[in-house]
């Protein structure tokens, strides 16, 4: 086995058709468009209709997008990776469905569960399996049905989050591009903070945990803010200290989608220019894993040879990290 760079060459993406804007958030929940702007940058978001397509529909999309654009026969990829915090079901993966669905007759295929940095783990993943000469394609995707998991009469979540779905490409790179360096942490206490408490082992779903509302997700918004920017900015700060790297050599941050006021805090924080930090947060709010692939799907035509990007993510867990990467090709 040898020892090669693994380096992203196409992205793939897909957000459903049904725009939810925040007029319409404002006739479910007391809210207003001014305070949905202001406190999140956030204008709209896409919901998957019906919710019960599940996630695999959008991963399937995305993934058929990336194979068109790149080419490629789906035989040829070697694993499949679904960096999810809502599957189709929770027991079989949604990764093998996909495999099947999209003819990958020769890939395994599995779910990981990083909740909004599940990409960013899964790029760690997929990364490792290339650079050790394991496998020659693997597919990284990020999709998550957020619209699932939402109790659209709580307006301190409804707001924030959507729906969609990003695929890349990793491949082996000769010339060093790729994936160079990684940050990646967990805190097990921030679950009491950000949490679906029943469906588990440890709360399995009934008719009480029905009523209580336990199966949609929890948030305490305001400790979630701050660990999300002195995490991510920490994460950063060293990928950044020990790649020897300044804020000028970085041509792109393309961090987790959960708030602009967040990214407005780390840009501040590594004093950034304000067309370093890639942004679709007001069109699309919070799709959890599916947030840094859909950056790179708008942004692709941005993207040269050589660019230095990093990656940065915070979400459930709590979970978070940055990452380097160079970018291995011109769209
Ligand atoms: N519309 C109007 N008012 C709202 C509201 C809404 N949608 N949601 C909350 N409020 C109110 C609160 O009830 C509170 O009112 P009070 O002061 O009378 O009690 C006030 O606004 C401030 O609430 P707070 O939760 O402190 O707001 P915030 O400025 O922290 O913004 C979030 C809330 C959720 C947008 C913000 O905390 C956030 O983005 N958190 C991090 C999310 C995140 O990063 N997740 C990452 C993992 S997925």
């Amino acid at each position: 086995m040898t020892t090669k760079t693994a380096a992203i060459t196409a992205v793939g993406g897909y957000v459903p058709e049904h725009v939810l804007t925040n007029a319409d958030i404002e006739q479910m929940v007391d809210t207003s468009d001014e305070w949905i702007v202001s406190r999140t940058g956030i204008r709209e978001r896409r919901i998957l209709k019906p919710t019960s397509l599940g996630t695999s529909f959008m991963a399937i999309k995305a993934v058929q997008n990336l194979l068109d654009k790149k080419n490629l026969d789906p035989t040829q990829i070697d694993l499949i990776i679904v960096a999810t915090a809502t599957p189709d079901m929770p027991v079989s993966s949604t990764a093998s469905y996909v495999a099947t669905e999209i003819g990958a007759t020769n890939a395994f295929a599995y779910d990981l569960q990083g909740a909004c940095s599940g990409f960013l783990f899964g790029m760690s993943t997929a990364a490792a399996y290339i650079s050790s000469g394991r496998y020659k394609k693997v597919l990284l995707i990020g999709a998550d049905t957020m619209s699932s998991i939402i109790d659209y009469s709580d307006r301190a979540t409804c707001v924030i989050f959507g729906d969609g779905a990003g695929a890349v490409l990793f491949e082996p790179n000769d010339e060093g591009l790729g994936l160079q360096d990684e940050v990646l942490r967990v805190d097990g206490k921030g679950r009491a903070y950000l949490k679906i408490e029943a469906g588990g082992s440890m709360l399995p779903p009934s008719k009480e945990t029905v009523s209580k509302k336990q199966h949609f997700l929890h948030q305490e918004g305001r400790p979630v803010f701050k660990f999300a920017i002195s995490n991510m900015s920490d994460a950063i700060t060293q990928v950044i200290t020990r790649n020897d790297l300044s804020k000028d050599d970085i041509d792109f941050v393309v961090a987790h989608q959960a708030n602009k006021r967040i990214l407005d805090a780390i840009s501040n924080h590594l004093d950034l220019k304000s067309d370093q930090m890639l942004i679709n947060i007001e069109r699309y709010g919070n799709t959890t894993a599916a947030t840094l692939p859909l950056l790179l799907w708008d942004y692709e035509h941005l993207l040269k040879k050589n660019q230095k990007l990093l990656f940065t993510a915070f979400g459930g867990g709590f979970t978070w990290g940055a990452s380097y990467l160079t970018w291995a090709y011109n769209s």
